[in-house]
C-alpha cells in the first residue's frame, strides 16, 4: 500500500515538474526554418515599451508583407511575421541615448488557415535568445498569444502597421473607421474579490478597475501578464484606483495602483504585484517620470 503511494507521489512531482524549455520546435514552427529573417526579410516596424525599456523590432516575409501593405486582413497561407525583443540600457558616455543591450525573446506566427483553424488560421511560437523555447506549456503560451492578438481581429490579427525609415506611411487601419476591439475595464468592490487578490489591496481602495476581455482571460500565460502592465498602469493612474487584470481562474493576476513615498520625492510611485510561475504574488515599485 505505501509503496503504491509513494509510487503515485513520485509520478506526481515528475508530471508536475514537467520541463517545457530547450526545444528547436513549437506548435510545428520549427527556429531553424526561420532563424534568418532579420537578414531575409523586410522591416515592418519598431515599438517600444516605455515601462520596461524593451524595444521591439517586426519583420514580414514577402506574402506577409504584401498583405501588410494593401490593408488585407485575410492573410494567405505562407505569410509569416516574425518579432524581436531586445533589452535596451543607456550609453554610459551619453546618458540619454538608449541603446540595444541583446536579445530578449523572438515571437513567430505563420499562417496556415486549416492547421491553426482553432486560432484563427495563425500558428503561435516563442523562442529564447539561443532560438530554444521556454519552460511554459507550449498549448498554454500559443492560445495566450492568440487571445490578444485577437484584440486586432479587425486587422487580421495584426498588430502591426506598415513603417518606413524614409517616409511617413499612413496607418490603414485607425479606431474611427469602424467599431473594434480594445481593452475594457469594469469598477469592482474589493469586497467582491476572490481572498487572494483581495488581500494584495491596499487599504485606502474600495474599489478597483477590473479587466473585462473574456478570451484574454481564458488563455493567460506568464508573457501576458507582462504585457497588461503598461494598460494597467495607464488605467490606474486615470481612475486613482488600482486596477487589475486576473486570469479567469483567479490564480494569477497583476495589479497596479498608484501611491506616494518619499522614494519618489514629487514623483507619482507605482506599486505592481504580479504572480509568479508558481501563482505567488511578487511585488515592485517604481517611480513614474515623465
Ligand atoms: C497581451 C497581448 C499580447 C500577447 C499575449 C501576445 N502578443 Fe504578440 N503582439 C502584441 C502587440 C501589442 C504587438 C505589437 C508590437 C508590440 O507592441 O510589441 C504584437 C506583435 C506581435 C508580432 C508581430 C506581428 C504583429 O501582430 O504586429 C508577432 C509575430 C507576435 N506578436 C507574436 C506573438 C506570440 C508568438 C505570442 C505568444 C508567445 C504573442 N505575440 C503574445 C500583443 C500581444
Amino acid at each position: 500500500m505505501n509503496y503504491i503511494f509513494l509510487f503515485l507521489l513520485i509520478c506526481g512531482s515528475l508530471s508536475a515538474a514537467e520541463d517545457f524549455s530547450g526545444k528547436q520546435e513549437m506548435n510545428g514552427i520549427s527556429w531553424m526554418d526561420f532563424r534568418q529573417f532579420p537578414e531575409k526579410w523586410e522591416l515592418v516596424t519598431i515599438r517600444f515599451r516605455k515601462d520596461t525599456g524593451e524595444m521591439r523590432i517586426t519583420y514580414a516575409n514577402p506574402l506577409a508583407m504584401q498583405a501588410l501593405k494593401e490593408g488585407k486582413t485575410d492573410y494567405p497561407d505562407g505569410a509569416v511575421f516574425a518579432k524581436t525583443g531586445i533589452h535596451t540600457g543607456v550609453d554610459p558616455q551619453f546618458i540619454s541615448s538608449v541603446v540595444p543591450k541583446g536579445i530578449r525573446r523572438y515571437q513567430i506566427m505563420v499562417k496556415d488557415k486549416k492547421r491553426y483553424a482553432g486560432t484563427h488560421g495563425w500558428g503561435y511560437a516563442l523562442f529564447d535568445p539561443e532560438g530554444k523555447t521556454f519552460n511554459e506549456d507550449p498549448k498554454i503560451t500559443q492560445d495566450a498569444c492568440y487571445a490578444c492578438h485577437t484584440i486586432v481581429e479587425n486587422r487580421g490579427d495584426v498588430f502591426s502597421q506598415h513603417f518606413s525609415t524614409t517616409r511617413y506611411v499612413k496607418p490603414i487601419f485607425t479606431q474611427e473607421e469602424k467599431k473594434v476591439n480594445t481593452i475594457t475595464y469594469v469598477t469592482k468592490a474589493v469586497s467582491a474579490l476572490p481572498n487572494n487578490i483581495r488581500s494584495q489591496i491596499p487599504k485606502w481602495a474600495k474599489d478597483v478597475r477590473w479587466v473585462e476581455v473574456e478570451i484574454l482571460r481564458k488563455h493567460v500565460f506568464q508573457g501576458t501578464l507582462d504585457e497588461m502592465k503598461p494598460l494597467l498602469e495607464h488605467e490606474s493612474l486615470r481612475s486613482k484606483l488600482p486596477a487589475i487584470f486576473a486570469s479567469k481562474d483567479e490564480k494569477r493576476f497583476v495589479l497596479i495602483y498608484p501611491g506616494k513615498s518619499e522614494d519618489c520625492m514629487e514623483m507619482t510611485q507605482m506599486t505592481s504585484i504580479s504572480t509568479d510561475q508558481e501563482f505567488k504574488p511578487v511585488m515592485n515599485k517604481f517611480c513614474l517620470y515623465d
